[in-house]
């Protein structure tokens, strides 16, 4: 039958699903697959999708489509979906969460501090040194910025209350990597960097002087380690499918799990497609490899 990719939503990253909709339609239409487009801000789209679609492929980012509503929604109504499931899905869209899981597990991630009205900012600033504050349930940067004194946390926290739930974790300063996952396995893994402050909105979608390195240059050995470690982070949340996992690697060597996407951005300036790449896999195979993972 006919594909339905779920794209648009009502979530900051709007846009960018648009996009990385857009990439997949034109994917699905190079390789002869009927596929449509269906908005889930619309008010409509369960109606439409129960009548017309057993497939679904998820292309959506942020809050209500990422985070297990919509994984849910599709579970009612019977229709297939690419990646992970409703837990999984809910619980990776919740960075505060996943860094709790990880701890647990013996995995390691940034130090953190929940962020509330109640905050001792100096005591916080004290704890973390220089950090950044981030919405716990948001993506592609929307809502964070750096911090590095009792003030600069509290104008920080001030300006990212308004997506929810926010934490400061300590900023470590070093590499930043990030690695793909498809079908359990690893993808090579991608090295970033970037002139701004850190890897933020306009680093990810529009900057044309991000850098993208992959192959990474790390080691064999690192390259396992980092491999494992990113593995280790997205099967302790549950997730399934495909997914990406972004990690911190300190002045000393050591790797940082900073979180997981379970829907990760398909854009042209997207990493999952770099990686893949690297391995050589093109965007239409991805595309493919992708939504076979909602056959389960
Ligand atoms: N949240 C964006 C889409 C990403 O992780 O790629
Ligand atoms: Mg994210």
């Amino acid at each position: 039958g006919r594909v339905a990719v779920l794209l648009g939503g009502k979530s900051a990253e709007r846009p960018v699903s648009l996009k990385s909709g857009a990439a997949v339609l034109a994917a699905f239409e190079r390789l002869g697959i009927p596929a449509e487009g269906i908005d889930t801000a619309s008010a409509d789209w369960m109606q439409t999708l129960k009548a017309d679609y057993s497939h679904s492929f998820l292309a959506l980012h942020g809050p209500g489509g990422e985070d297990g509503t919509v994984q849910g929604a599709l579970e009612c109504l019977g229709v297939n979906y690419t990646g992970s499931g409703v837990m999984a899905s809910a619980l990776g869209m919740d960075k505060l969460r996943c860094k709790l899981l990880w701890l647990g597990q013996g995995l390691s991630t940034p130090r953190f501090v929940e962020l509330t009205a109640d905050s001792d900012w100096t005591a916080v600033a004290a704890l973390l040194g220089e950090a950044i504050v981030k919405p716990a349930c948001e993506g592609s940067s929307i809502g964070m910025a750096r911090a590095s004194n009792a003030a600069e946390l509290e104008a920080a926290w001030q300006a990212a209350r308004g997506y929810g739930r926010v934490f400061a974790e300590q900023w470590i300063s070093g590499s930043e990597y990030t690695v793909a996952i498809l079908d359990g396995a690893a993808l090579p893994a991608i090295r970033l960097e970037t002139d701004a402050s850190f890897y933020d909105y306009n680093a990810k979608y529009i900057s044309n002087t991000t850098r993208y390195f992959c192959p990474a240059g790390l080691s064999e050995a690192d390259e396992a380690e980092l491999n494992q470690l990113a593995i280790n982070a997205f099967n302790s949340v549950g997730c399934s499918g495909w997914g990406r996992v972004d990690v911190m690697r300190g002045a000393d060597g050591q790797f940082y799990l900073l979180e997981v996407n379970t829907v990760p951005g398909m854009t042209d300036h997207s990493l999952v497609p770099m990686a893949a790449k690297q391995a050589g896999i093109g965007f239409d195979e991805l595309v493919l490899r992708i939504l076979a993972t909602s056959l389960r």
